[in-house]
């Protein structure tokens, strides 16, 4: 089954605690396939690039050094309604807020450190899908 898609990244604090396999799992339970997937990290070029659209807030340059500071695991997931369905999984930004059993509830340090990025529009599921895989690194 097809479905719409999203992007994910798991972030340095959740990667560097181990916690990988446990929200992978989650991910995988709750019906999202991985049709892309890779162990990497972000120059702190790339990671401001990938988060431009907040270069004019206060916590952008806290926020670079974090993202660029370990490795990240990064995926596009696939389900029906991928982008909300996916942000529901998550939880709140602020993991004091996110509803309990979200990954950033069970997983997350702060708002800052937060174990995880999904996109926030089909649109920018796209182009952030494009940011970290070539087409021959996509698989239906
Ligand atoms: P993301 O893009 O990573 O999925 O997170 P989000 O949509 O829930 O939140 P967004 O507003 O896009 O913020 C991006 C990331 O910036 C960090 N942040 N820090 N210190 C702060 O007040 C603050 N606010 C946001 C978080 O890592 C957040 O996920
Ligand atoms: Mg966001």
């Amino acid at each position: 089954m097809s479905g719409t898609r999203t992007l994910t990244m798991i972030k340095p604090d959740a990667v560097a605690a181990g916690h990988i396999g446990a929200i992978l799992h989650q991910i995988n339970e709750a019906g999202f396939k991985i049709v892309a997937m890779k162990y990497t990290k972000l120059s702190k070029e790339k990671a401001g690039e990938f988060y431009e659209v907040h270069k004019e807030r206060p916590f952008y340059g806290e926020l670079v050094d974090f993202m660029s500071s370990g490795p990240i695991v990064a995926a596009i997931l696939e389900k029906s309604n991928a982008v909300e369905d996916f942000r529901k999984l998550i939880g709140a930004t602020n993991p004091a807020d996110a509803a309990p059993g979200t990954i950033r509830a069970k997983f997350a340090k702060n708002i800052g450190e937060n174990a995880i990025h999904g996109s926030d529009s089909d649109e920018n599921a796209m182009i952030e899908g494009s940011f970290h895989f070539g087409g021959v690194e996509i698989f239906k």
